[in-house]
């Protein structure tokens, strides 16, 4: 990183304490006012801790009527051409927003991010990429690769966030892009890149110029292992959207969801695919998971899954063996693995299986993480296909909560879960009663309503 300039006139950097709010000049390991180690961040005194957007849209009128309000206009949207990456935006990006684009390191951040502001360039005019991640050279090289380079994509290689806001205040962008949070510093404050200080201030700075000017400005932030992003959670309280990209580095999948959205839902996720050239949208995610299914295999079962309001049909897998030692392992992979062990123990002892001394794989394909309880019900059905060796009708669908003592719970977004196993040509489903008896129509399916996990393996065999 670049030497450090010696400080000149601006505001003087102090050292608050997160927890008391105590002001050192100098940083101390401990704080001196409550005792707390590790609490001291380095902060700018007169320029005061970035305020929330709150303050910066306060425009001091009199109250109105909630009914007067004239809405947000879904004209003034910069729309990113990318439909799933609209959908998720809440219809595209807002005048101002402040917008943090989150995930694991070499998930993809940066090229989508490209491909974002390609769409807008291409529609809008000129757009403003500063990066500090790579060289303009390699970052030109990715944007031809993707199909993002254009003359209305603007490229710089800088840190100095004051430098790359000098640059937007001279031409102003249609969107401002930082890549990322982490490799930009204020000369201002002492500390190096990345440190909590640093990364709080220059998101500070981003936000008010987004907030004046009314570019939309997008950073980039590197989730650290315990999943916080940039380390300093407070980012998420500042920014307006929070955009997480997610997946497993073994598949090509990417999921795209906002975790924080100011302007739109948080309930949509938009899919992905990685390839050599970018990432490639996949507007029917069920169809393309389903694909490589093994029909009539024991242990494989299509679970009517759903993510926010996303309904995916998604293969689950399992395999139970005997166990060499006897004692049996687990090993599984997309779904909790103590969620795995519960539906074992109550296969075992609500329906009299064998099964606690085999050794257990379970597996979602494509790479998918499955977090709902509504893939109980699946997942204990493939365990129980493998186990007796007979395979479960390839066109039926499953999806249910199960509980301790093998009941069937009903779940949400019913509906949205058949009418896509509808879609796919399915014909059965075999969903808890509680669901069943709620339906207005069948849809055209044949609908199985099971109260009890014995129930629904007895409709399976
Ligand atoms: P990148 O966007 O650099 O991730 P991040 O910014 O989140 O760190 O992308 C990382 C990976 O994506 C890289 O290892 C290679 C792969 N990739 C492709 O498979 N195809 C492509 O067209 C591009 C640009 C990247
Ligand atoms: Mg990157």
């Amino acid at each position: 990183m670049s030497s450090k300039l010696s400080k000149g006139k601006g505001p003087r950097a102090v050292h608050r304490c997160q927890g008391c709010g105590h002001v050192e000049p100098r940083w101390l390991g401990r704080c001196p006012a409550c005792g707390e180690f590790g609490t001291l961040v380095e902060e700018l005194q007169a320029g005061t801790p970035p305020r929330p957007s709150a303050a910066l849209v306060a425009d001091g009128a009199a109250p109105v009527a909630a009914t007067e309000v004239v809405e947000l206009d879904a004209k003034a949207r910069l729309a990113t051409g990318i439909g799933e990456l609209d959908r998720v935006l809440g219809g595209g990006l807002v005048p101002g927003a402040l917008v943090l684009l989150g995930g694991d390191p070499g998930i993809g951040k940066s090229t989508l991010l490209l491909q974002l502001l390609a769409g807008i360039a291409g529609r809008r005019g000129a757009v403003l990429y500063a990066t500090g991640e790579e060289s303009v050279a390699q970052t030109a090289l990715r944007a031809r690769r993707v199909g993002a380079a254009s003359a209305a994509m603007k490229l710089c290689a800088e840190t100095d966030v004051d430098v790359i806001l000098g640059h937007a205040r001279r031409t102003p962008p249609t969107v401002l892009a930082v890549d990322s949070i982490q490799t930009v510093y204020t000369s201002e404050l002492d500390s190096i890149p990345g440190a909590v200080g640093q990364v709080r201030e220059c998101a500070g700075r981003l936000m008010r110029y987004a907030k004046t000017t009314g570019v939309p400005t997008i950073v980039v932030g590197h989730v650290t292992k315990d999943g916080a992003i940039a380390g300093p959670k407070t980012l998420e309280h500042l920014v307006d959207v929070v955009l997480q990209v997610e997946g497993d580095g073994a598949s090509p999948y990417r999921l795209v969801r906002a975790h924080k959205n100011r302007f739109g839902s948080t309930q949509e996720v938009g899919v992905f695919e990685m390839r050599g050239a970018g990432l490639v949208e996949v507007p029917e995610p069920s169809a393309l998971l389903l694909a490589e299914r093994p029909l009539g295999a024991p242990g494989s079962v299509v679970v009517g899954s759903a993510d926010g309001n996303r309904p995916l049909l998604v293969e689950v897998q399992a395999l139970v063996a005997p166990a060499a030692a006897g004692i049996g392992r687990r090993t599984v992979a997309g779904v909790d693995a103590n969620r795995v062990s519960l539906l074992l123990a109550v296969l075992a002892q609500r329906v009299g299986y064998d099964i606690l001394g085999q050794d257990v794989f379970v597996n979602v394909a494509g790479g998918l993480r499955l977090a709902e309880p509504a893939i109980d019900l699946g997942v204990a059905c493939a365990l129980a296909s493998s186990h007796r060796g007979r395979a479960i009708d390839p066109h039926t669908v499953v999806f249910g909560e199960v509980g301790l003592a093998g009941e069937v719970r009903a779940v949400q977004l019913a509906e949205l879960r058949l009418a896509e196993a509808k879609k796919l040509g399915f014909q059965r489903c075999i969903l808890p009663t509680q669901n069943r008896a709620r339906l207005e129509s069948d849809l055209g399916l044949e609908l199985i309503g099971v109260d009890r996990l014995s129930a629904a393996l007895a409709a399976l065999a």
